[in-house]
């Protein structure tokens, strides 16, 4: 079955939906999305969207507070649009009814770790659910716009996939779409267009301990690799220091505001040990937090540390953060008296498809935004609260790009989807064991402290997985875990080939073997072809 649209939008977080609506004005948009439209990293998302709107603050301060933390591999063109477009996309979010926490006639300004000054506009601790909500509102009674739910893609359409076609005469690689696994119906569509948006989102379930849903496999990433996209930065893991202790899959986040608002790190003892590791204490970059938790965490032989909001304000604490306050209190918890145990949980990708500040990747024709791209805005380690300024500030600039884009024909020899020779399998646990066996592996040998031994062992055992997934995924019909299995096994690989790459250790990536940094060889990023 074909489906033909101007614009084809993968994902329907907040990059999917701000460039679904700005392209909606010039032509027919199809969102497909694997699960209900809300479901994204978006929906969760608690402290806030970082940028410039304080009587005191300046754009030069974000740059600043963006390069360092970034271990200045940020591209300083990149971060200097982002910060100064920043402004103007908030208020195009106000205008379309996201309603951001007022502090008098004000928005209130949180603060968070690596930011020198209070810039995290925020809707209490619920940020994500608000804006996804207000995007929805227009999204879904906009007359050019169709969303596809639970329909997972399986990859992009490029000349490879041409009837006839023998790609080694092409010497640049072109997108027209994408095939996606319809999940209730149980059939491959084939979804055509000139221009194709990947908003896939991040990868957090290559780890075994996340904060992200189970949305977060990296599929974007993978896709856009097996097309033959440039990618990069794949080492750069960000580790979010709080979540809670034994909450569960995905682990339920305690914002950095948290920590903004003056909550303190404490071991098991009672003492507090941040001003150890750093002298911003609580308030130092994310990555240098978790690091700093983990070594109390194997210093000590503890299975958590603690925050402390006891000494604050109970009232304000219950305003600021509601949502933190009543899970926490589901799990005993009362976030004003008791300490909240935590512990790090994989985050954010910093790395991910190259692109321009228009967010076009190296294939013609597809574009990236949000999580699932590397415009080089985070560098090393992404600065809380800089992702969704990212994701509304590049969908703005990809929607002016593509605009005159729809009248890019599209081959006419494009296949459905053969499935021929495949089966129904019934080997299942296959599927879920290889999955789990990654998600364990790269924690415990690709997590927060890395060195060559480690890199090395994980990367034969991938090698091992990959190499059952092929075969399994040439013998049987398509299924969502078995398309997520297969782009979790190509991600968790991209990220060991570039961690190995890197001989140096600088933001989110420290090893033991190159414990220090490295800017004559290593100030640039790694790429993977
Ligand atoms: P997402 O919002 O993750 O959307 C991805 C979409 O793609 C989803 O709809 C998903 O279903 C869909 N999808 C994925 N693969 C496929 C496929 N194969 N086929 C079809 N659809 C697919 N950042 C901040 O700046 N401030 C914060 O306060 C903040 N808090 C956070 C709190 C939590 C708990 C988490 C997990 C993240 C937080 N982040 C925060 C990071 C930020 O939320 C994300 O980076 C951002 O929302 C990513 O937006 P996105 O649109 O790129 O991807
Ligand atoms: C948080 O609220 O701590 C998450 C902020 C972010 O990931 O930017």
């Amino acid at each position: 079955m074909k489906i033909q649209t101007d614009f084809l939008v993968i994902g329907s977080g907040i990059a999917g939906l701000s460039y679904a609506l700005k392209v909606a004005e010039f032509g027919t948009v199809a969102i497909v999305t694997k699960k209900e439209t809300a479901e994204s990293n978006t929906n969760y998302a608690q402290g806030g969207i970082a940028t410039v709107f304080g009587s005191g603050d300046k754009f030069e301060f974000h740059i600043d507070d963006t390069m360092k933390a970034g271990g200045f591999l940020c591209h300083r063109n990149v971060v200097e649009m982002v910060v100064k477009e920043g402004p103007d996309r908030i208020k195009e979010l106000i205008a379309i009814g996201v309603q951001f926490t007022q502090n008098g006639k004000e928005l209130d300004l949180g603060r968070e770790g690596g930011h020198s000054h209070h810039r995290i506009i925020h809707a209490a601790d619920l940020t994500g659910k608000e804006i996804e909500r207000a995007l929805l509102a227009r999204i879904t009674s906009h007359p050019n716009i169709k969303i596809y739910e639970n329909h997972i893609t399986i990859d992009l359409i490029t000349e490879h996939h041409l009837i006839g076609s023998d790609k080694r005469s092409h010497d640049s690689i072109h997108c027209w779409g994408a095939y996606a696994l319809d999940i209730n119906g149980n059939h491959v569509k084939t979804f055509l267009a000139s221009t194709t948006m990947l908003a896939t989102g991040g990868a957090g379930h290559v780890y075994l301990h996340t904060t992200n849903p189970m949305i977060a496999t990296g599929d974007g990433v993978a896709m856009a690799y097996r097309a033959g996209a440039k990618i990069a930065n794949m080492e750069f893991i960000q580790f979010h220091p709080t979540t809670l202790y034994n909450s569960g899959s995905p682990s339920f986040l305690i914002s950095e505001a948290v920590r903004g608002f003056g909550a303190i790190l404490l071991d098991k003892k009672g003492e507090q040990f941040m001003k150890k590791y750093d002298e911003r204490g609580e308030l130092a970059p994310r990555d240098i937090v978790a690091r700093s938790i983990d070594t109390e965490l194997k210093r000590s032989g503890d299975e958590c540390v603690y925050l402390d909001l006891s000494h604050l304000d109970p009232v304000k604490t219950k305003e600021h953060f509601p949502n933190i306050y009543q899970r926490c209190l589901k799990h005993g918890i009362d976030i004003t008296k008791d300490r909240i145990p935590v512990v790090p949980g994989a985050h954010y990708s910093c790395g991910g498809v190259v692109t321009d500040t228009h967010g076009a990747t190296t294939i013609s024709g597809l574009y990236a935004v949000g999580e699932v791209a590397m415009t080089g805005l985070h560098g090393a380690n992404r600065l809380a609260s800089n992702s969704l300024l990212e994701a509304v500030v590049y969908s703005h600039n990809a929607a002016n790009a593509v605009k005159h884009r729809k009248s890019n024909a599209v081959p006419s020899n494009i296949p459905d989807w053969d499935e021929s020779g495949t089966i129904n399998s019934e080997e299942w646990v296959l599927v879920s064991h290889n999955r789990k066996e990654i998600q364990q592996l790269m924690w415990d040998y690709v997590g927060i402290v890395r060195s060559n031994h480690r890199l090395v062992r994980a990367q034969r055992r991938i090698a091992l997985i990959q190499d059952e997934v092929r075969d399994f995924y040439t013998r049987t019909k398509v299924s969502e875990g078995l398309i997520e299995l297969r782009n979790v096994s190509c991600v968790a690989d991209l990220i060991i080939r570039s961690a190995l790459e890197r001989k140096e250790s600088r933001g989110l990536h420290f090893t033991t073997d190159y414990p220090d940094i490295d800017d004559n060889n290593w100030l640039k990023d790694t790429i993977i072809n």
